[in-house]
Formats: C-alpha cells, structure tokens, sequence
C-alpha cells in the first residue's frame, strides 16, 4: 500500500530542466565545448558539482580544483537569473489535482531533489506549504542514484520505504528510487526501470496508484 509519495523537483513540480542547460550551455563554452541535448539528459537528477565534473570531462578541458568554485557560482547565477521570474503559472500540468488527489486520501507528501535552490523554487510555485518534507541538495551527502535523499524522505514522513512511491523525470532518480526499494512513476518517455510512465500526472486515479 502506498503511503506516502516522494516528489523529484526540477522536471516533475516544474520545468526548470531547460534553464540548467542553458546555464551548463553557458559554462562549457567556456572550454569551447557545444553541450548537447543529448549530453544534458545525463545531466538530469545530478548534483551540481557532479554535473560540472562531466562537462570538464567531456570537454577534455583542464580545470584545476581552485577555479572550481568560481564556475559552480558562474553556474548557479546564471541559473537563477533565468528562473527569478517563476511562478504559480510554471507549476506542470496536473500536479495540483494530483496534490489534492493525495490529500483528499491522506496519503503524505514530501520533496526529494538534487537541487541546493529546491527551497526557494518551491516557495515561487507557492508549493512549500503542500510537502510534509522537503529533502534537497543541501542535506544529503550523496545524490541520486544514490538512494539517500529518498530514504530520508521516507524517515523524515515516518513511511517505510516500501510504502513510498516516487515521481521522476531523470534516469538517476529512478534508479535512485529503485536503490530505496520504493515504487516509481516515471514522467517522461520511456524513462527505463519505472513501474508506470506517464507524460504528465494529469488524470492519476488513487486506484491505479494503489496497483502500481
Ligand atoms: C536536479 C536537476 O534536480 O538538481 C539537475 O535535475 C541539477 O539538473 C541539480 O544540476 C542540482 O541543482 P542546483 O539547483 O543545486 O544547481
Ligand atoms: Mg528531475
């Protein structure tokens, strides 16, 4: 029985996904790198730091350990120049009837997301309010696919983790979901190892949640 529902952030509450490439886009210019779409999918669900570790490695380039720091806030500026504009109107479609499918059942609600900003995004979309939890990029040691940001959702809402199911855009969540031991809906198309695919959570019925 589902108890609790896990929600990722960037990609599942909101499109925020096409504002990280276009920062990410910015920063590997730097090393004359062209990121691609393709390149940005393996970038979905992963920490910041982790993220510019790829690009650095795709690019070949040679970055030393101390401009690090310079290209993550580079990065991180960019980014949040891009969403200072969002809103209750960039919340996806279907997601507050599937906030409300989930109250009206009693079922528990929290955040589990890569992202450091997760909190002042949710407080944009005027979302906070809805989450018992909010697990993000600020409390974990290891980011998806690691397990950790899901588990300690589900200790966090007092859920077994076999009583969670989690939504997800990205690869590495889903195999982070599926490291909890959780179920998974996957939003998106065929996003590999999600017990259910949707294309937006418009129209879930807590019967099919229920025999997921
Ligand atoms: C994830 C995004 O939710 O958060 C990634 O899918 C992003 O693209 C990661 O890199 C970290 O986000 P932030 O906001 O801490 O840079
Ligand atoms: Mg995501």
């Amino acid at each position: 029985m589902i108890k609790a529902v896990i929600f990722d952030l960037d990609g599942v509450l909101t499109d925020t996904a096409v504002y990280h490439y276009q920062s990410w886009k910015a920063i590997a210019s730097n090393f004359n790198y062209d990121l691609s779409e393709h390149d940005n999918e393996k970038l979905k669900g992963v920490s910041r730091a982790d993220s510019l570790r790829f690009i650095i490695e795709w690019a070949s380039a040679s970055v030393s350990s101390d401009q690090i720091p310079a290209l993550l806030k580079e990065k991180n500026d960019h980014y949040l120049r891009l969403i200072n504009d969002l809103s209750q109107s960039d919340i996806l479609p279907g997601v507050l009837d599937f906030l409300n499918l989930l109250e009206a059942n009693q079922c528990k609600k929290a955040v589990g997301s890569s992202s450091k900003n997760a909190p002042f995004i949710l407080e944009k979309l005027g979302l906070a309010h809805r989450f018992a939890a909010v697990i993000d990029g600020n409390g974990v040691k290891n980011t998806k696919p690691d397990p950790e940001v899901f588990l300690n959702a589900a200790e966090k809402l007092e859920v077994n983790p076999v009583n969670c199911l989690v939504v997800e855009d990205a690869p590495s969540g889903i195999q982070a979901a599926k490291a909890a031991g959780m179920k998974v809906i996957g939003v998106g198309l065929d996003l590999q190892g999600a017990d259910l695919c949707v294309s937006t959570l418009t129209g879930l019925t807590w019967d099919q949640i229920q025999n997921i």
